[in-house]
Parts: C-alpha cells; structure tokens; sequence
C-alpha cells in the first residue's frame, strides 16, 4: 500500500495548469457508448475513476484508448448490455452508465453500486425516473435489469425530489436518445451537467437549459461521435487553491474555469486572500495567516458552496484567526477527515451536519489514512502548512480524482514524496 509523506513548514509558489474535471470525464465517457461511432475527448485527466470508467466501456463492446491527454472512445461495435458486479462496486460513478446503456440499447444489467465513503448513497431517484420513461426495472437481491419493452424509452416530465446531480445526468443520457419531449425540473445545474450536455450537443442531441433547474430535451433516434474539449475541474482548483491559502504563497492557476469556481472563491476571499481572477486564470496570494470565514459556510446545490471543497478549505481553516462554521447539507457523513485534522492539532467539533472549527496557531505532522477523495486532499492541505512531516496512507483514495498530485504539489515547491 503505498503513502504520501508530507513536510510542511514552508510557503508554497508556482503555476500550474488545471487538470481536466473528474466529474464530467466519467458521465461523458458513459455517454459516448450513444454515439455510434468515435469519440475524442481533449483535456482527459488521467485517473482511476477513468480507467475503471473505460474498463466498464470495454466490457460493453467499446475500444477506448489514451494517449497524452486525450481518451478516444470507438462505440460503433457496442454489444454488452451487463456490467459486471466487480466493475459496478469500483466506483460509484457506474451507475451513470445505466441511461447511457438503455439509450444505445433499450435493456440493462447493473448492481446497485451500494454505500461509500460519504454515508448511503441511494439511487431511488434514478430508478424513479427510468420509469417514468418507461423502463421496466426488476431488482433481484441487489442485481437490477433494466428492459424498455418498446426498444426505446418515452420523453417524460419528470420532477426531482432534490437536485440530484447524478440522477439528472442519468435522466439526460436516456432521454437523448427517447422517443419525444423529457422535461426535467428541479434538475442539479452543476456546471459538469452543461459539460455533458454541450458534449451530447456535439453528438447531435438537442438539449435546452442546462445550467437551469429546467432542462428539456428532444429525442433523437441516432447520434455520432465528435470530438469533445472536458472542462477544468473546479474541485481541483479548489484544492490547490486551499493548499497555497493555508501554507502560504501565491500561485497562477491557468486552464481554471474562474465563473464555475466562483461560489468556493467567493468564500476563501473572506480569509484574507488576494485573488484575482480573468479568462481562465486565477492569481491568488496568501500570508499564510488566515481570517475565520465570519458567515456559516453552507454546502448546497450549485451555485451554492461545493461539497466537494468541504473538506479542504476546512483543513486551511483550521489554523486561521477565530472560528469558522461549516454546515454540510448533501451527505450525511461528509467529516470523517477531522479526525485526522484532529490528530494533527486542529480544534474541531461535529454535532451533526456542523462542524465548528477553532482556528489553532500550528498544526502538526502525523501519521493518517485518507477517508476519502476529498478528505485525502485536506490532509494533504493540513500537512503542507504543518509543522514536521505527516505520513497519509489509504492513498487510492486520493488517486482516484487527482492526476499526478505529488507533482503538482511539488511543482508549487512543496516537499511530498510516494513512498
Ligand atoms: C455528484 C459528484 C460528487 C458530488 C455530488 C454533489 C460525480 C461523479 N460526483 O455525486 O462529487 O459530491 O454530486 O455535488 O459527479 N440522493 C438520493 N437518491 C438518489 C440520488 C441521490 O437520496 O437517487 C442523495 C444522495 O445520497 C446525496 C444527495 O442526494 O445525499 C446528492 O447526491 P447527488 O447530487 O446525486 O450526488 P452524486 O451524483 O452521487
């Protein structure tokens, strides 16, 4: 098992160039098993939740290959209709494939990708909506077969109970291909959705509003392959932000996508940070001295704060002037890092879905497990402005979303080794 070995102490300074975005990667390569035909997509991080995504393309009948940035998906000969038990439970991201199957193939077999690391992560409203659409879903012991009797789904208006993201990305991908008119309300308007739909539009699909909580789209009985640019990951930025914002230092983040970071950079700005942001570079310069952010830092849908940041602009916080609150309202057990925040030295407190963090004059190194991706990130975050060295073991975690992170660390003059 391998770990990351971490020595913090000293202020951080460099560019770097923003990596392609994890969360739209894997639900457009779900979606180019639509296109009957190939597929490039530039700007293709290289992750395990990808080559766990093109492992599941491959099992369908897709050839998929990777060279420098690019990933090219050929689904002319798609056959499969089964996902494997083993490759559904390697990532939760697998259950994106279940409207992307239906639509090239009108049947299905997947598992039920099960709990995570974050808590349950249940999948009723992805079933709910396949059957407004007409698919017919029977679930034996956690197997489920997916059948449209007709061969091909039916446009529905369909209303989500919340703005699920990975429902409404799974609702798209069936309805481009149904036969009709699907209007989604109260759909999630996560940027990484208007990534997936501007692809599918380069496919030949016709979709209107994305980025809105209405989106609809217009069947289309076949689409073909294009060649696709994946937006940066925001997350991504967010965490490298985080990294310089609690060593100290400045950094130009280019290829960063500034509007769609806007609601994380809006709130590290009320730390004290300089930022300034155009086109797709952000420039960012940090004391390492950080303010309490004074109002409660809420996670909601976007464009509220990302979860996904949750964690490590907690890890920056905790050695900043005061006290900061973060109230966590998408997963239920989104703070298993502070512990290991704790074990370094920061004063946090979780009732519930708040965490109250008292900001602490020094942290210090370790020995930690990431819990998860983007609770690894934050002990990288927490070590890199701590005092001493911090060994992070459970680093597969963390390898399934970032590309290359000890270079990219190392790039900005941070010390961190894989051993
Ligand atoms: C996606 C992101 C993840 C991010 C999350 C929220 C990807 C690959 N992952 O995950 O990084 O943290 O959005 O921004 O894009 N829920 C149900 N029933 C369902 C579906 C969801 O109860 O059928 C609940 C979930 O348990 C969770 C909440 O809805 O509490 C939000 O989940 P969702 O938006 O679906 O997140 P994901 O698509 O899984």
């Amino acid at each position: 098992m391998q770990k990351l070995l971490v020595t913090g102490g000293s202020r951080l300074s460099g560019e770097l160039s923003l990596q392609g975005s994890k969360n739209s990667t894997l639900p457009i390569m779900a979606a180019a098993l639509l296109a009957e035909g190939e597929c490039v997509l530039r700007n293709c991080p290289r992750l395990t939740d990808v080559y766990s995504a093109s492992r599941i393309l491959g099992c369908l009948g897709c050839r998929c290959s990777f060279a420098d940035s690019c990933a090219v998906i050929d689904s002319g000969a798609v056959s499969g209709t089964e996902i494997p038990e083993h490759l559904m439970r390697e990532m939760r991201s697998s259950i994106m494939f279940m409207g992307a199957i239906l639509g090239r193939m009108g049947e299905c077999t997947i598992s039920i990708p099960g709990g995570c690391e974050l808590g349950p992560r249940p999948i009723d409203m992805h079933l709910a909506a396949m059957k407004r659409m007409g698919v017919e879903v029977r679930d034996s012991g956690g197997r489920i077969t997916c059948r449209i009797p007709s061969g091909r789904a039916k446009g529905a208006r369909i209303s989500l109970p919340f703005p699920s993201v990975g429902a409404t990305e799974n609702i798209i991908l069936c309805a481009v291909t149904a036969e009709g008119e699907t209007v989604i309300n109260n759909a999630a308007r996560e940027p990484e959705i208007c990534d997936l739909c501007c692809f599918l539009r380069e496919c030949g699909a016709e979709i209107n509003g994305d980025g809105e909580s209405r989106i609809t789209i217009n069947g289309k009985a076949h689409l073909h392959g294009c060649i696709h640019t994946i937006m940066a990951d925001r997350i991504a930025g967010a965490t490298y932000l985080s990294m310089i914002a609690a060593a100290g230092g400045e950094i130009i983040l280019k290829n960063a996508c500034t509007a769609e970071m806007e609601p994380f950079l809006s709130v590290l700005e009320q730390t004290g940070c300089s930022i300034y942001s155009g086109d797709d570079r952000i420039y960012m310069r940090s004391t390492g001295r950080l303010k309490a952010v004074r109002d409660r830092i809420r996670t909601m849908p976007h464009p509220g704060f990302p979860t996904d940041a949750q964690a490590v602009l907690m890890a920056a916080l905790a050695t900043a002037d005061g006290t900061s609150v973060f109230e966590e309202n998408i997963f239920d057990c989104r703070y298993r890092h502070t512990d290991a925040l704790v074990k370094m030295g920061a004063d946090i407190q979780v009732m519930g879905k708040v965490a109250v963090v008292k900001g602490v004059p020094e942290l210090h190194g370790a020995e930690v497990n990431a819990t998860d991706l983007r609770g690894g990130a934050a002990m990288i975050t927490a070590a890199l402005a701590a005092k001493g060295t911090t060994e992070i073991g459970c680093i597969s975690h963390i390898d399934r979303g970032y590309e290359k992170i000890e270079e990219a660390v190392r790039l900005l003059g941070g010390s961190v080794r894989r051993v």
